[in-house]
């Protein structure tokens, strides 16, 4: 018999879980920040709650990724997220905060007026508390090659060079981290992620697609032609308005269009 995993999927926005514990800060605290932070424990089951953290900010950094990492180190170790690199560059610590998908590490606690709400990434199964599933998210990246393909021997003795130019078109596309702010904040990949793409990918796609030292462009826009991998995109932009990186996958995704419909003598 397979066995099934149970898992709970991030409430829409102004939906929340039932309130769960308070943790207070000392009575000496004299700057205190209210966390509403998502919790679900596969292991001991039962509903997501919504527990509250109280913090110092006086003896605690900037970022709300600092208020978690403060929070798991002196308060309650059983608090569960991703993070590593702390400056926007890993893509791990993606969550919602305040309705809005972000790096956790890149949002400064000052930006937030009163309580903080931290959620998963919307619409993912939820492995514990702030971490997302990202398998499927993972497996559609896979799917896209996201490496240099070629077919030609290279160079003798040399890498396969780009003018300034071709290289300049990778700008705006490189950068990207896979954090999947922008997925997670699609309407289209909400209801139809099992076969949309969703913005990352294509995003991703799409810098290869770019590469003029790729030679399997014909191939990629051919396996993108389809209804649901690439048209479910109907251009509502949640996806560039989220991205932390101030990334544009929504024009990504309208170029792939273009070259699709110009290949075909559009
Ligand atoms: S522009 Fe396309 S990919 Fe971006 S949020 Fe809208 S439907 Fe999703
Ligand atoms: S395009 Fe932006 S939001 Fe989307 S995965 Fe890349 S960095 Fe994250
Ligand atoms: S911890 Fe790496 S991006 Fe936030």
């Amino acid at each position: 018999m397979v066995e099934t995993k149970k898992v709970f999927f991030a409430l829409p926005a102004g939906s929340q879980p039932k309130k769960g514990k308070t943790w207070k800060a000392s009575p000496d605290a004299r700057r205190v920040k209210k966390f509403q932070i998502y919790r679900w424990d596969p292991d001991t089951g039962g509903n997501p709650r919504m527990d509250t953290y109280e913090v110092d900010l006086d003896k605690c950094g900037p970022m709300v990724l600092d208020a978690l990492i403060k929070i798991k180190n002196e308060v309650d170790p059983t608090l569960t997220f991703r993070r590593s690199c702390r400056e926007g560059i890993c893509g791990s610590c993606a969550v919602n905060i305040d309705g809005l998908n972000t790096l956790a590490c890149l949002k400064p606690i000052a930006d937030v007026q009163g309580e903080v709400k931290i959620n998963p990434l919307p619409h993912m199964p939820v492995v514990k508390d702030l971490v997302p599933d990202l398998s499927l998210a993972y497996a559609q990246l896979r799917s896209v090659e996201p490496w240099l393909k070629t077919d030609s021997p290279p160079p003798p003795d040399a890498e396969r060079l780009q003018s300034r130019e071709e290289r300049a078109k990778l700008d705006g596309l490189w950068e990207c981290i896979l954090c999947f702010c922008c997925t997670t904040s699609c309407p289209s990949y909400w209801w139809n992620g099992d076969r949309y793409l969703g913005p990352a990918t294509l995003l991703a796609a799409y810098r290869f697609i770019s590469d003029s030292r790729d030679e399997a462009t014909g191939e990629r826009l051919d396996a993108l032609k389809d209804p649901f991998k690439l048209y479910r995109c109907h251009t509502i932009f949640n996806c560039t308005q989220t991205c932390p990186k101030g990334l544009n996958p929504a024009k990504a995704i309208g170029d792939i269009k273009l070259l699709i419909t110009e290949r075909e003598g559009g």
